[in-house]
Order: structure tokens, then sequence, then C-alpha cells
């Protein structure tokens, strides 16, 4: 046990050393890869330029953990010892803690003998792009594959506490661009022109309205303007006005009737004032979707490693795990990392005594899915 902790300790100072960002994973990726051969597991032979995934175990059936491996464009304000190398890239959302779990879960399932099936290890790229879910499931990484289960660190949660909760607990993520676009003129001169400012504003006032007067108030949702961008000039009216912003939503009724109003409100608005509304939409992973079943042995296993076990506090915050999710069941599960700054923040921490204990959960998860898929 001591040796694992201190492999542990060692993996994960050292990804925390070397953040990586989304699709850019690449020393990290061959850092995996020496470990993965090293202790002797079979690396699947996938076309990818980032991550990695490996197996271990014979036969059928197979489960899955996934670990994402990426940092954020942040600098580290920490002062820890093992602080990040790369100045502006930071591992400030603890996949450093979840690479480095699985891969101590990996070696302690391998030392297994009773393993009945396939566990695939899965070092997903670009969670925060997002996008790399999406990557791994088209390249076949995911094949065979009839349970899945991945994790979050979270500084709401002490260690040895887990948060496990049935159907979502993050949220679904879009992301909109809508560009009121007008005339511009001479500030002077308003009526030779058609201004797309009053547009704008009226549109992030009225946007609003969409989770108090259209969403059922039973159902969590947000829609957050987070850019508005118009004109560079006191004496000129611009062309052209952008408003951005996210929406989020637990459920895909209300994911499409937010997008639905949205769409309404920005053309109605514009037609109003006289101007046009284009809108660009991105759509980003579903709301994440536990499974009744594999749930409740996620729970069942923690507590008998004697983990507490809570109600996972929910995020409207997204996971690209939810991708996996909509093919494969499964669970994602909350670890509690201990009291830090927010995720996404300069002074994130995670307490590395929750390596061990993640470590060893997650592999009897995995062998206990096995042993549900097999009997
Ligand atoms: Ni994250």
């Amino acid at each position: 046990m001591e040796a694992l902790e201190k492999f542990l300790l060692e993996e994960f100072y050292w990804l925390h050393r070397h953040p990586e960002l989304s699709f850019q994973e690449v020393e990290t990726t061959a850092h995996l890869r020496d470990r993965l051969e090293e202790y002797g597991f079979r690396v699947l032979d996938l076309p990818l330029k980032t991550g990695i995934v490996a197996e271990l175990g014979e036969g059928g059936p197979v489960t899955a953990l996934r670990a994402d491996i990426d940092a954020l464009p942040i600098t580290e304000q920490t002062g820890l010892p093992y602080q990040s190398e790369r100045s502006g890239v930071m591992h400030a959302c603890g996949h450093d803690f979840h690479t480095a779990s699985v891969l101590g879960a990996a070696l302690l399932l391998r030392e297994r003998g009773d393993l009945r099936g396939r566990v695939r290890i899965v070092f997903q790229p670009a969670e925060e792009a997002p996008g790399g879910a999406k990557i791994l499931m088209d390249q076949g990484a995911l094949d065979g594959v009839s349970a899945m289960f991945g994790l979050h660190c979270s500084p709401q949660l002490s260690v040895g506490t887990v948060g496990i909760r049935e159907g979502a607990v993050t949220a679904s993520v879009d992301r909109f661009l809508i560009y009121f676009r007008g005339r511009g003129t001479h500030a002077a001169h308003p009526e030779r022109g058609a201004d797309p400012i009053p547009a704008m504003a009226s549109f992030v006032q009225s946007v609003q309205t969409i989770m108090n007067r259209n969403v059922d108030p039973a159902e969590a949702g947000i829609v957050s303007v987070t850019h508005v961008e118009a004109g560079n000039t006191w004496n000129v009216i611009p062309d052209e006005a952008l408003v951005e912003g996210t929406t989020r939503s637990f459920s895909a009724k209300t994911r499409a009737l937010i997008r639905r109003r949205l769409y309404k409100l920005a053309e109605g608005t514009a037609a109003a004032y006289g101007v046009q509304a284009v809108i660009d939409w991105y759509e980003g992973p579903p709301a994440t979707n536990n499974t009744p079943a594999w749930t409740e042995l996620a729970r069942k296993v923690a507590r008998a490693h004697r983990l507490s076990v809570v109600e996972a506090p929910i995020s409207l915050a997204g996971e690209d795990f939810a991708f996996y999710q909509e093919k494969i069941p499964g669970c994602f599960v909350l670890v509690g990392t201990g009291k830090s700054a927010a995720n996404h923040n300069a002074k994130f921490r995670v307490d590395p005594c929750a390596l061990v204990p993640t470590a060893e959960y997650l592999a009897a998860l995995a062998a206990a899915s096995l042993q549900e898929l097999a009997s």
C-alpha cells in the first residue's frame, strides 16, 4: 500500500507540474504510454493525436474507467511545492487527480486475479474544449463496452466522501452567438441607419424571461449572457452588435425549449428594431445520465470501502462524459478532495490524501461491475 501511495503521489505531482491544454496533451500522453507499457497493459491501436486507451483482463464483458487529462489556460497561484512549471497553464480542474487515480486503479486491478472480463482504461483528451469524448467514440475506443464509470473531484466534499446521484449530476451545455445586424451611421443621424444597440440591449434584458416565464419552475436551467460587443467610438453607430453566452439545463425538453425561445426572442427583437439577428448555435454535451442499476452499484461499492456516500451536489457545469452516457450506461461519481477554491480558479487544489482511496474505489467498482455483467 505504501508503494501504491508513493507511486500515486509521484504520478500526481508529475502531472500537476506538466499541465497541457486541450488537444495539446502530447507529453502527458507519452508519459502515460510509458507507464502503461512499463506495467504491461495492452495499449489500443487508435489513431489518436493525444489521449490513450489501454486494456487489461481477458474475454468479455468489458467495463471502462475514464479519466480526462487536459488542463486550463490559468496561471497557478497555489504556491504548492509541485506547482505548474508552465506559466499560463494549470491543472485547475483536477484532471491530474483523475488521471493518477485511474492509473492507480489499473495497477490494483492488474494485481487481482479474479477479473471476470476486461477493463478498458480511458485517458481522454480535451474535456474542457470539449470534444475529446466524441473523438474517442468516433474512433471506436469504447466499442464493446457495456458499462462505464467516470469521476470528478469535488472541493465541496471532504476526503473520504463520494457524491453519487441517479440521473443528471451535470447539465447540458450550449453556446450561442447572436449578431444583431443593422446599418451603421453618424451618431447625430440615427434616422439614416438601423442601430443594432437597442436591439442588443433589449434582448439582454428579455432573454432572462425564458427561465422565469417559459420554463417549468420545477426545472433547473440557466441562460447567461457573458459577452457583448458593439461599436468602437463615441460618434459612430455601428453596423453590428454581438451577444454571446451559454444555456444550461438538465432535461432534453428544457434544453430544446430554451433554444426555441431564445431564437424567437432574438429574431422577434431584431424585427421590432428593424435589424436582423444572425444566430450561431454550438451544441455541447447533454446532461449526464447516471443509470439506476450502476448508480446503486457505485453506492454499494463505496459503502463497502467505508467511504461516506452523499447525494451528489448537482451543478450546471458541463461534463463531456455525458456523450458516452448517450450510448453506454454507467455512473459519473463525484469524489471529495477537500476544501479549496473553486474549480477553474488559480488557487484550486486537491488533497493528495484522496488518491489511494479513490484508486481503490475505482478498481473495486470496475471489478464489481464486471461481476454484475457476467452474472
Ligand atoms: Ni473538470
